[in-house]
């Protein structure tokens, strides 16, 4: 542009003065472009942190007061109680007059299709959010009169999408906890078949994953979340999912060391697999917003109903 404006003024067809004025238009052009596409870029970011803002504005706030009054000293011991449990998101019910009692150091797998409310009611349990109707009690104590930051430490939840740190692998397991042995988180990465992959990272436990290092697969995220476990002692255990992503011989391996974890614990295994929950004590079947059998692993397969039977095709 500036050559054919020179080459004018060479022949003549322009004055020096109007080129002079052309180039200064110019480059208050180009700055006006480039100011147009770096407001663009920037509305984008801006839409991405609005998102954020509003997707946290959507989390409800904690469902229960965690006021100075609460039980605070009381040391859980596990039994949990659903008691005629309703609830549902925005007047569309999910579940019905819900009950299930789980003794201390019981396993309860939970089965059903999908949507009918098994996060839910790890949710129900966690307080995250509560019931419309029914009382969901610890130790025969209703959760709305327990300190929920006290309980939820001797609760470990691991949802359907774990949640990673942008950190080190070792950070990752043993988030919140000081001083841990480096031997019992070698055996934690172990316990979930990790050992090989953890061994041939250059940094090894210190190798940071998410954004900054590495990225990790969904079955290798569940590992992580299930090695957090072997570090804590956890008295409720709530699986949501934890294993769906693993291939059959990891889960097989992973499910060998949770069944060492698991004695004296109440576990509340929400699975996919058959396979998942040969060993657990009462597998409850969700339908319909309640539970519509349960029994043992042998049990149900002895069942001859349409629904069961689907529900355990869809599963295995
Ligand atoms: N935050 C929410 N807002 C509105 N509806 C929701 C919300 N969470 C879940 N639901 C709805 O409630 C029902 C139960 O959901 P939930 O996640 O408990 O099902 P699920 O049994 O865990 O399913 P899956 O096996 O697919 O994980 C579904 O119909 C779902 O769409
Ligand atoms: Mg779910």
């Amino acid at each position: 542009m500036y050559g054919y404006l020179g080459y004018k003024v060479l022949l003549g067809h322009s004055s020096i003065g109007s080129v002079i004025m052309m180039v200064g238009l110019l480059s208050q052009v180009r700055n006006f472009i480039w100011q147009v596409s770096r407001f663009s870029i920037m509305m984008h970011e801006y839409k991405t942190h609005l998102k954020r803002v509003y997707e946290l504005e959507e989390l409800q706030d904690e469902p229960y007061i965690n006021n100075e009054d609460k039980i605070n000293d009381h040391s859980i011991s596990g039994e949990v109680d659903f008691e005629n449990i309703s609830f549902g998101y925005n007047g569309i019910p999910v579940l019905k007059d819900f009950t299930l009692k789980i003794k201390k150091g019981q396993s309860v797998g939970i089965v059903g299709l999908s949507g009918v409310g098994k996060t839910t009611l790890a949710n129900l349990l966690m307080g995250i959010i509560a019931p419309m109707e029914g009382e969901i009690r610890i130790d025969n104590i209703p959760l709305s009169q327990i300190n929920l930051e006290k309980f939820r430490q001797s609760v470990f939840y691991i949802t359907q999408q774990p949640y990673m740190l942008n950190d080190t692998i070792r950070a990752n397991i043993c988030y919140g906890l000081d001083d841990v042995d480096e031997k019992e988180v070698w055996k934690a990465v172990e316990n979930v078949d990790m050992l090989e992959f953890v061994k041939g990272l250059k940094e090894q436990l210190d190798t940071v994953i998410g954004e900054r290092g590495i990225q990790l697969s969904g079955g290798q995220k569940q590992r992580m979340s299930i090695a957090r476990i072997f570090l804590r002692k956890p008295k409720i255990l709530i699986l949501d999912e934890a294993t769906a992503s693993l291939d059959l011989e990891s889960e097989y391996k992973v499910q060998k060391t949770f069944e060492k974890l698991q004695k004296g614990v109440t576990s509340i295994i929400i699975a996919h697999r058959l396979a998942t929950l040969t060993k657990v004590d009462n597998i409850v079947v969700i339908k319909d917003g309640g539970i519509i059998e349960q029994g043992s692993h042998m049990e149900l397969l002895q069942k001859k109903d349409i629904i069961i039977n689907f529900i355990w095709s869809s599963i295995i």
